[in-house]
């Protein structure tokens, strides 16, 4: 657990990819509704449609700021087509320690980003109706 918990906060502090890539294929920024908390998210795709550049810039917690780190070294290679599988529980099992209900939307904030960019889906991760 501890070495979960100096993972989260070495992303935190070192943020992974920090900075918005230009011409970016995938350019959106959100709020978390419950904090004011927010995350940019630019991702540029290489000509066979796989990430080849993420950057990012966020204002928010450690384990928002933590997410974003560990999501865009995930996502780095992988097409859309990929990713749009990606889940609620993939980017918890990346963050590793349990997170309980207030803060769920801190972790899941960079996933939101991403999925709302690329496809357009406005609902949060887990809570998407019609959308598999
Ligand atoms: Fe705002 Fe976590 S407290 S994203």
């Amino acid at each position: 657990m501890d070495m979960y918990r100096d993972m989260i906060l070495d992303h935190y502090r070192n943020p992974r990819n920090w900075g918005l890539v230009e011409n970016p294929d995938i350019d959106h920024a959100e709020d978390n509704p419950t904090c004011g908390d927010h995350l940019h998210l630019t991702v540029k795709l290489d000509d066979q449609g796989r990430v080849a550049a993420v950057g990012w810039e966020g204002e928010g917690c450690a384990i928002s700021q933590a997410s974003a780190s560990l999501l865009g070294e995930e996502i780095m290679g992988k097409t859309l087509e990929e990713l749009k599988h990606f889940s609620k529980e993939d980017i918890l099992d990346l963050l590793g320690i349990s997170i309980g209900p207030v803060r769920l939307k801190c972790a899941l904030l960079s996933l939101k980003v991403l999925k709302a960019g690329a496809y357009g889906i406005t609902a949060w991760p887990g809570e998407e109706d019609d959308y598999e």
